[in-house]
């Protein structure tokens, strides 16, 4: 073990793309804290995965967003999950494995209320808690989400894929038997779990994603009906040739060109759940629809959601989630590369280079870890 640890601040907020080198420096924290540093109540935490989210590059805007941008000289606000080193908290013995809003370090002091305890068993490992399975802290979370009423605690929903794509399937689009529903970011952490959750209402299910790859993973073991490469120069005949009765349900990750072709072809009355727009938060000039006035043509339900709002459903969501997933109905897949936590900010880059399947994680390995 070495004696000192680091972490990954923000030091000049992009313009466009992340530049690793320039958007974020490593800091030398100086040595690992230990037992003697702890106050009643605290632990130690050490990192051993970082969970890379497209909704993080919007916290480096200076703008007023769902949570305040992180600052310059800060460490990157982050979802991790790690393991308790030193304790003076009972409730996180040291060992236990646990997940937090810890950021892009190494180590760091945690006070326990801030912390979800998992409970790693021979099914389910720390992995699965910051991939599909991930739990939140439902004590903490208020009935309605403002941004005044933001706490770190809530913003580790972030992580929390499977609920997201459930909330935007059931309790927003309102998905049922019969719906054509298209998928963007089908192959993601999110858009792979929204799109099975919609076959499982018994929708007819097309997926969008960015590879011939990704396309045969969803049709083949996640049993979409159909998948649609975006990158395919005849991606738009293909789309129109694959929904000839139109689209009931759009559960849009993307935006952009993808959320207007989708607007093409939505049957009048038609429900679009907006979940995210990554292809739109690398840029300084975000494009919209130009085709905006076929929600009022087409009387378009256009609804934005953001996880945090329906805590009251959660309960409800992860009883459903965990049934589906005991019976083989859901599958989950995870992208994990491994390095120090300098690669962090190429990891973090890479989420909007479609480098990932799935849930995409850092594991957070020393370099003796990463020669084993
Ligand atoms: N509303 C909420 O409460 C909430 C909560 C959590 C997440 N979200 C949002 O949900 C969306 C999905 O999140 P996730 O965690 O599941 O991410 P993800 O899909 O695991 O990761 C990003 C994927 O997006 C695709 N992508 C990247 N750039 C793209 C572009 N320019 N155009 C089209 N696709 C692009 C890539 O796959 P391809 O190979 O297919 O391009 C990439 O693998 C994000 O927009 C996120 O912000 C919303």
């Amino acid at each position: 073990m070495t004696s000192s640890y680091q972490s990954v601040i923000l030091v000049k907020r992009p313009a466009d793309n992340i530049v690793p080198g320039e958007t974020f420096a490593v800091k030398d924290e100086g040595p690992i804290p230990s037992a003697h540093d702890l106050e009643d109540g605290s632990v130690l935490f050490r990192t051993h995965y970082l969970s890379l989210d497209p909704g993080m590059r919007d916290w480096l805007n200076d703008d007023k967003s769902y949570m305040p941008p992180v600052g310059l000289g800060e460490v990157m606000r982050g979802f991790a999950g790690g393991t308790v080193q030193a304790s003076r908290n009972d409730k996180f013995p040291v060992g236990s494995y646990v997940t937090g809003l810890v950021g892009w370090t190494e180590y760091k002091i945690c006070q326990g209320d801030d912390l979800q305890k998992v409970e790693v068993t021979t099914s389910r490992g720390l992995v699965d808690a910051l991939s599909a399975f991930g739990e939140p802290l439902l004590d903490a979370i208020p009935d309605r989400f403002t941004y005044t009423a933001i706490s770190n605690t809530v913003a580790c929903l972030v992580g929390f894929t499977s609920l997201t794509a459930y909330i935007g399937i059931i309790d927003v689009a309102k998905v049922k038997a019969g719906d054509v529903v298209v998928v963007s970011g089908a192959a993601g952490a999110v858009g792979s779990i929204a799109g099975q959750i919609a076959i499982i209402q018994g929708a007819t299910v097309i997926g969008v994603a960015g590879s011939e790859e990704k396309c045969r993973w969803l049709k083949e073991e996640l049993g979409f009906h159909q998948a649609l490469n975006y990158k395919d120069p005849d991606f738009a005949k293909k789309f129109e040739s694959a929904t000839p009765d139109l689209i009931d349900v759009f559960y849009d990750n993307v935006g952009g060109e993808v959320l207007e072709l989708a607007l093409s072809r939505a049957k009048p009355f038609s429900r679009f759940a907006i979940c995210g727009g990554i292809s739109q938060v690398n840029t300084t000039k975000p494009v919209g629809p130009s085709n905006f006035m076929r929600i009022v043509y087409m009387r378009i339900n256009v609804q934005g959601f953001l996880v945090f709002d329906h805590a009251k459903e959660f309960p409800r969501a992860l009883k459903d989630l965990s049934q589906w997933v005991s019976e083989g109905k859901i599958k989950t897949k995870e992208t994990i590369i491994r390095g120090s936590i300098e690669e962090a900010p190429n990891a973090l880059r890479d989420v909007y280079r479609g480098v990932n399947t799935g849930k995409f994680l850092l594991e957070v390995c020393t370099p003796t870890e990463q020669a084993s």
